[in-house]
C-alpha cells in the first residue's frame, strides 16, 4: 500500500512510500483510508521543525485527521464494513501521570503522550491503516467528504469545553465571541458558537475568497481590518484565538468584555518579538477577572461532542471548508499552499483533484 511518510527534522523528506499493509490486532478496525487532512502541524512536521519517528525508526507516517471505511471489524464492537470512520489522534503515555489515568490523555502532564502521525506513532496517512476500536469514532454516513473535519472539530469542541468550565466559575451568560482567523479552526470554532445561539463574530485578513460567504451562512457577521476596531465594536465575551498571532492575541486580551475569556488554539513560532504594555495587560486581566486558556488536542469526549456537531451541520456548508483535494500521487501539492485554501486534503482511495 502507499504511505505518506516523513522523517521529522529532515526538511524535504516528505515522500510516498510503499509499505505492507497492516494486519489488524483483535481490538482494531482494519480501515480503507478515504482522506486525511493537512494542517499547520503537518507543515511544520514536512518543513523538519517538529515532530517524531516512531522508536528505533527513521520515517513516520504522516497523517492525523483522518476519515476512512471500514473494511473489517472484530464482532461485537459496534461497527461494521462499509461505516464511516475517524481515528483518534493522541494516546495516553504510559506512566501514566493522572489525567492520562482519568482519560484526560489531552491534558497529559509528563509529555510522554503519543500522537499518530505526530510524535512517535504512525499516522493515518495511508491507504489502509488499524485503530483499536476504543479509539474509532463512528462518522455520520453523510459525511464521506466532510467527515475528515472530525479531528479538528474534536480540538474546537475541547476550546469551547474550556470555555465554558472557565465560565463556570462565576455567573456566565455570554452573549458575543469572537473568533479570530477564518481557517479550519476558526471556522468550525464559529459553527460551534452558532450551535450554542451566540452572537458570533469572525476577523480575518482576506476580503474575498470563500471566508466571507462561509461565515454569513452561519448568520455570522464577518470583519476584516484592524484587531482593536473590532474588539471595541464587539466587546465580546469570548475570543477564541485561531491563528496564533501575537498582536492579535495580545489585543484580544485586552480587548474582551469585563469577564472575558481568551481561548488560545494557534501555535506559532517561537522567536518573533512584539513590544507589549505588560503593565496594562495585567491591569485589564486583574480587573476584569479575565481568563486567558491554552487548548490543544482532544479526548474522547471531545470526539463524541465533535460527531454530534458535524452529523447536526449543514453537510453542504462543511464540505465548502474543504477546499482542496489532491490525489495521494501528487501530495507535494499539498503543501504548497495556495491563496484560496481553506482545508486541503490528500485522497487516499484514488479520488479527488488537484486543478
Ligand atoms: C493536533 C493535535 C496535537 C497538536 C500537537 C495539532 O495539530 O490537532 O491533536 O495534539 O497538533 O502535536
Amino acid at each position: 500500500m502507499r504511505a505518506v511518510t516523513v522523517s521529522p527534522g529532515r526538511e524535504g523528506s516528505v515522500a510516498l512510500s510503499e509499505l505492507p499493509e497492516p494486519s489488524p490486532g483483535p481490538d482494531d478496525l482494519l480501515v480503507d483510508g478515504l482522506a486525511v487532512g493537512v494542517c499547520g502541524t503537518d507543515r511544520e512536521i514536512v518543513s523538519g521543525a517538529y515532530g517524531w519517528a516512531p522508536p528505533g525508526r527513521d520515517r513516520l507516517v504522516l497523517g492525523h485527521e483522518s476519515l476512512g471505511r471500514v473494511r473489517q471489524a472484530p464482532a461485537g464492537s459496534g461497527f461494521t464494513p462499509g461505516d464511516l470512520v475517524a481515528g483518534v489522534v493522541r494516546r495516553p503515555d504510559p506512566v501514566p501521570c493522572g489525567a492520562c489515568a482519568h482519560g484526560q490523555f489531552d491534558m497529559c502532564r509528563n509529555g510522554r503522550y503519543t500522537e499518530r502521525g505526530i510524535k512517535q506513532a504512525d499516522g493515518y496517512g495511508a491507504e489502509v491503516w488499524t485503530v483499536p476500536v476504543p479509539y474509532a469514532v463512528r462518522v455520520d454516513p453523510r459525511l464521506s467528504r466532510a467527515g475528515v473535519l472530525m479531528e479538528p472539530t474534536s480540538v474546537v469542541a475541547k476550546a469551547w469545553e474550556q470555555v465554558e468550565r472557565v465560565g463556570a466559575r462565576a455567573w456566565f451568560e455570554p452573549r458575543r465571541v469572537l473568533v479570530t482567523g477564518a481557517g479550519p479552526i476558526g471556522l468550525l470554532a464559529a459553527l460551534l458558537g452558532s450551535r450554542r445561539g451566540l452572537d458570533v463574530h469572525v476577523l480575518d485578513r482576506v476580503t474575498d475568497g470563500p471566508k466571507p460567504k462561509l461565515v454569513a451562512d452561519l448568520g455570522a457577521e464577518y470583519h476584516t481590518g484592524d484587531v482593536d476596531d473590532v474588539l471595541a465594536a464587539v466587546r465580546p465575551d469570548i475570543v477564541i484565538e485561531a491563528t496564533g498571532v501575537g498582536r492579535l492575541v495580545f489585543s484580544a486580551i485586552e480587548g474582551t468584555a469585563p469577564y472575558g475569556i481568551v481561548c488560545l488554539t494557534g501555535v506559532s513560532p517561537a522567536g518573533r518579538r512584539l513590544t507589549v504594555d505588560a503593565g496594562s495587560v495585567n491591569r485589564e486581566i486583574v480587573l476584569e477577572n479575565d481568563a486567558v486558556v491554552g487548548s490543544v488536542n482532544a479526548n474522547l469526549d471531545h470526539y463524541r461532542q465533535a460527531a454530534e456537531a458535524l452529523a447536526g451541520a449543514d453537510a453542504a456548508w462543511l464540505e465548502r471548508i474543504v477546499s482542496r483535494r489532491v490525489p495521494l500521487e501528487r501530495l507535494a501539492e499539498a503543501f504548497t499552499p495556495r491563496p484560496d485554501d481553506i482545508k486541503t486534503v490528500i485522497t487516499l482511495d484514488g479520488s479527488g483533484s488537484a486543478p
